[in-house]
This record gives C-alpha cells, sequence and structure tokens, in this order.
C-alpha cells in the first residue's frame, strides 16, 4: 500500500522530496493534475470536483491515505470533501495544519484555545482561491490571537512556474512582494501557502529580506505524516515502488519536474 500525494501540477513535488528524504521506506505515487492546473483561478465547486477525481484515481491505485499537497485544494475543497464524502476506510489530509502549528509553535495535535504567539505581522502568499477561501486565517484564529495577517494573491505565479518560465516566475514574485509591502512594511513572517512556491523560496527571500523568516511546508508535512504513520501504521506499507501520474503531456511535465527537483522524474499518463 502507498501513500497517494496529489497536487494541481508541479507543485507538491517540493512535498513529496521531503516526504520521501523522511520516509524512505513509504512507497508514494503522485498525482499531477497539469491538464487542468492552475487551480488557483477556479471556482470552489470546480475545485472540489478536481480533487475528488483526483482522489479517486489514487485510492484505485491502493493509496487509501491521500495528502492534498496543494493549499488551493486544501483550502477549497479538503473540509466539504471529508464531512460529505471520504468513507470511513479512507483518510484524506491537507497541508495547512502542520504549518499554522509551526507557527502558532505548537505541538502536533495540541488542540488547547487559542493565546498570544510570538509573531504579530504575517504575509501571506498564496493563489487567488486560496486567499479568498481565507481557510488560512480561519486555521490561525482557532489557535493564535492577536495576528494580523496580510494576504497577496499571487495571479500568474502558478501558470509561470507550470510553463517553466523562471524569468517571469522572479518578476512575479518581485511584483506581488512589492505589493504585500505596500500594505504592510515589516512583516516579521511570510508564508508561501502554495506547494509551487518553495521552487522560488530564494527569490521570495531576497525580496522579503533577511529580517523575514519565510515558512515552507515540504519538511513540516513531512513530519506530520512521519507522525500520523506511527499513530497508524495501517496507512503505510512496504511493497511498491514510488510513481508519477500526470494528466498532462507525460514528456513535457517530466522534463519540467527535472529542472525544478534537478533529478530526473518519469511521469506517466494518469
Ligand atoms: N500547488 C497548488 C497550491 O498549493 C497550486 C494551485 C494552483 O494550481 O493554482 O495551492
Amino acid at each position: 500500500m502507498a501513500v497517494g500525494v496529489f497536487d494541481s501540477g508541479l507543485g507538491g513535488l517540493t512535498v513529496l522530496d521531503a516526504l520521501v528524504r523522511r520516509l524512505p521506506d513509504v512507497p508514494f505515487v503522485y498525482f499531477g493534475d497539469n491538464a487542468h492546473a492552475p487551480y488557483g483561478v477556479r471556482d470552489a465547486d470546480d475545485i472540489f470536483r478536481l480533487t475528488c477525481a483526483a482522489t479517486e484515481r489514487l485510492w484505485a491505485e491502493g493509496c487509501e491515505l491521500v495528502i492534498l499537497a496543494c493549499n488551493t485544494a486544501s483550502a477549497a475543497a479538503l473540509k466539504r470533501m471529508q464531512e460529505t464524502w471520504v468513507p470511513a476506510d479512507k483518510r484524506v489530509l491537507g497541508v495547512f495544519v502542520p504549518l499554522i502549528e509551526a507557527l502558532t509553535e505548537r505541538q502536533w495535535g495540541d488542540n488547547s484555545p487559542p493565546r498570544e504567539v510570538a509573531v504579530k505581522h504575517v504575509a501571506l502568499f498564496a493563489t487567488p482561491a486560496t486567499v479568498a477561501s481565507r481557510a488560512f486565517q480561519r486555521e490561525l484564529a482557532y489557535r493564535a490571537i492577536g495576528v494580523d495577517v496580510e494576504a497577496q494573491p499571487c495571479g500568474g505565479l502558478v501558470d509561470a512556474i507550470e510553463q517553466g518560465d523562471e524569468i517571469l516566475a522572479e518578476a512575479l514574485v518581485r511584483s506581488h512582494v512589492e505589493a504585500l509591502k505596500r500594505r504592510m512594511p515589516h512583516p516579521q513572517a511570510a508564508v508561501l501557502g502554495c506547494t509551487h512556491y518553495p521552487l522560488m523560496e530564494q527569490t521570495f527571500q531576497q525580496a522579503l529580506g533577511p529580517d523575514v523568516k519565510v515558512f515552507s511546508q515540504a519538511n513540516l508535512v513531512a513530519e506530520a505524516l512521519a507522525d500520523y504513520l506511527t499513530r497508524r501504521p495501517q496507512f503505510a506499507g512496504p511493497g511498491r515502488v514510488s510513481r508519477f501520474l500526470t494528466t498532462g503531456d507525460p514528456r513535457a511535465v517530466s522534463d519540467r519536474a527535472t529542472q525544478f527537483l534537478k533529478r530526473r522524474i518519469e511521469f506517466q499518463p494518469a
């Protein structure tokens, strides 16, 4: 039994990389819905429908646990999936909670009431759909009080990354950071709330300056999954090699994945 990892496209590979490093004995099946990316400009019903279809495909691969390595799906579809759609013998988890627990200095699964935390001014960079959902602010409010969040919808950035256009992606990161700083000149922390954005992490850090702590999800999600599998070992199992599936053109997607991760990745048709 493998663990499924889903993203609208290439971004979830940043999470997959950390998962493979942290859990080298667990096989993973990655599903990139590149034919329908970006999700960040779609409405919530559309994101729900596409995310359910991708999750069913991963269940068909034997993955009873699926990680939505996509903030847009985690923000716009996960709650509805868990409440109305996921059967009792399957699990679908998102990438928001580990990040917010790190930001609010909480241990995994600490459900105590919200409290004051050190970080007061947080810049959130995410897709338009994630920003519109306000899911980040909702999850944060369960855990922390008095935190000012300024959100920047980074239109165009996922497209530029999916197309492998690093020059355009860099220019977009700089202009989105500038736009955010006009509204919040001195953020203490910045959250890269889209799994594509760690591919541009250096550019974000340079544009934000050295005093801003940049949080990205990959390692946090890997720690959270390692903890989850210790408590529920039935969702991990040996015996299968990792695979990469895409709804897009496998050759083009493999080339871009290889360009970004700097190791050869071979996608197969989903
Ligand atoms: N990687 C997805 C996320 O984390 C990108 C969403 C999109 O396709 O726009 O939000």
